[in-house]
């Protein structure tokens, strides 16, 4: 393994830090072969260095079967080939390190890809073998086994169940996933999974990675207990319950492997940290963010805020609170690789369901993309003042509109092909950034990209916006840098106006300010200087679907 250097520093760096997911496959290209690459991303640490960052969480970049987007994982300890080598992974961290930027990897328990050696090994072993026991086989109900063992769905439907050939050539035992089929869900209650993922941990802090994004952390421990089975047909929180006794879900139980991660993760200094991803009631995420557990849990409230100052007064004000009553920070989140980006929504009207909207409008959308990079530029600002910690996702800085032009015959998404009534994709979210405003794959790479990219990307590409004043990268910049100077407490306090419902304002405590204007007429600015626009004044004053940070 090659030296690599940690960054000094703060235990608490993560509480207010903003980082930039990277989708690895759509980053970047290095080596011409149309996937992005462990090479691709050391070439842009500039860039990255550049947008200001304090960390970078990087999606899976595992050997996988690319059934779900490399979110079935085949092997922990290892960088998918085409992708990388676990060398460059080390170049990678040292080269970022460098430059200030840490780094947090993708960890993902529920279940592992279907080529995984435990998985191969257990369909060979058989029923009742130490080998099934790892994953959750079942019997099938009827006189041949041949009806699923339950009624429950697949978050990507439609059932969770799929049934194995046996070693002897029969049809068998069913095996549990919540996800795709190559998505085999692992038996927590078996004590060599918890040795493999501790393991695991230990692998990628001994190379010099910082954190850990937790995949569905809240669906490891599930009540299968006397021949129970959960039969579901939604994940929605709305049939989750939230007392810790759901029997899919949130489970108490799953804190007990947080509370064993959080060890492992002290015996580093500085400290491992860890975000949950964990779909949760609101009350229940304390526990995930605890600092006996992972540490953080995302809050993903402002996905459903809409441009709407009420909403997000009221979701600021919550999970500020909640954070710090659990010890924790909270975390702002407008996009990531699951979601349509939001310069797309916020150009959509509010209370839109998006997942609807596209299956039935991605051919003729009618977005009004102006209006929505105007309220993503302001949201944005908005939630880099708030204390806590902030998650770009990569293109959000060029303003990105979503890809909704991805022919069907090239979708990826598993979503899209296991339910295709439905027409869902996260695709259009995924496609390979543009960093030139011309040539194969606009600077992606060299020969091609592995999701198309709409015309259009090349003037929005990096070298589009490069140095533009006002342009979205340009923005984000200016932004990151001014946060960085402007590094203070977590507190906050909100500068009512009364006569004026639409106007979000708030200041911290070293006299920055942040004022949005929800409304539609332009608002006086407070008194200060004013430190950054989302929008050109106007007459001195702030126009609608616009942010300013100001310094009184
Ligand atoms: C998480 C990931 C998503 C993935 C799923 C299954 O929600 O963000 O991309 O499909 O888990 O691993
Ligand atoms: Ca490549």
């Amino acid at each position: 393994m090659a030296e690599f250097t940690m960054l000094a520093g703060d235990k608490d760096w993560w509480r207010q830090a903003v980082i930039y997911q990277i989708y690895p496959r759509s980053f970047a290209d290095g080596n011409g072969d149309g996937i992005g690459d462990l090479k691709g991303i050391i070439s842009k640490v500039p860039y990255l260095k550049s947008l200001g960052l304090d960390a970078i969480w990087l999606s899976p970049f595992y050997p996988s079967a690319l059934a779900d987007g490399g979110y079935d994982v085949d092997d922990y300890r290892n960088v998918d080939p085409r992708i990388g080598t676990l060398e460059e992974f080390d170049v990678m961290v040292q080269e970022l390190h460098k430059v200030g930027i840490r780094v947090i990897v993708d960890i993902v328990p529920n279940h592992s890809g279907s080529n995984h050696e435990w998985f191969q090994a257990a369909l060979k072993a058989g029923p009742g073998s130490p080998e099934r026991d790892r994953y959750i086989f079942r019997d099938g109900k009827g006189a041949n086994g041949e009806i699923r063992p339950s009624e429950l769905a697949s978050h990507f439907g439609p059932t969770a169940w799929t049934r194995v050939t046996e070693p002897d050539g029969k049809p068998g035992q069913w095996y549990m996933h919540l996800f795709a089929s190559e998505q085999p869900d692992f038996n927590w209650d078996n004590p060599e999974v918890r040795e493999d993922f501790v393991k695991t941990l230990r692998f990628w802090s001994d190379r010099g990675v910082d954190g850990y994004r937790i995949d569905v952390a809240h669906a490891l421990v599930k009540d299968l207990k006397n021949g129970h089975l959960p039969e579901r047909q939604s994940f929605d929180l709305s049939v989750m319950k939230n007392n810790g006794e759901d029997d899919l879900f949130d489970r108490d139980e799953v804190h007990e492997i947080y509370a064993e991660w959080r060890k492992v993760f002290n015996e580093y200094n500085p400290p491992r940290v860890a975000v949950a991803e964990a779909w949760v009631h609101a009350n229940r995420r304390p526990a995930y963010a605890s600092t006996e557990g992972l540490g953080q849990s995302f809050n993903f409230d402002m996905l459903g805020a809409g441009w709407d100052a009420k909403k997000v007064r009221k979701i600021a004000d919550y999970n500020l609170k909640a954070a710090k009553a659990s010890g924790s920070s909270t975390t702002w989140v407008l996009s990531n690789h699951d979601i349509i980006r939001h310069a797309t929504r916020f150009g959509l009207p509010n209370g839109t369901d998006f997942g609807q909207w596209y299956a039935k409008n991605r051919f003729n959308p009618k977005v009004d993309e102006k209006l929505g990079l105007d309220r993503a530029r302001a949201m944005t600002m908005l939630l880099l003042a708030l204390p806590g910690s902030t998650y770009l996702y990569q293109g959000e800085e060029l303003g990105l509109q979503e890809a909704l032009e991805i022919p069907a015959e090239l979708m990826q998404d598993p979503q899209f092909f296991r339910n295709p009534e439905l027409g869902l994709s996260r695709d259009g979210c995924r496609v390979p950034l543009p960093w030139n405003r011309t040539g194969s794959s606009f600077g992606f790479g060299t020969n091609g990209s592995h999701l198309p990219q709409p015309e259009w990307y090349g003037n929005v590409s990096v070298e589009a916006q490069d140095g533009v004043h006002g342009s979205t990268l340009e923005l984000y910049r200016e932004l990151m840098a001014l946060r960085r100077s402007l590094e203070t407490t977590e507190e906050f306090s909100w500068v009512n106006h009364i006569l004026s419902p639409t106007t979000l304002h708030f200041k911290r405590p070293n006299g920055w300010q942040s004022i949005t204007n929800f409304g539609t007429k332009s608002i006086k600015l407070p008194k200060g200087k004013v430190l950054a626009t989302s929008k050109a004044l106007v007459q001195g004053k702030l126009p609608q679907n616009a942010t300013a940070w100001i310094q009184a």
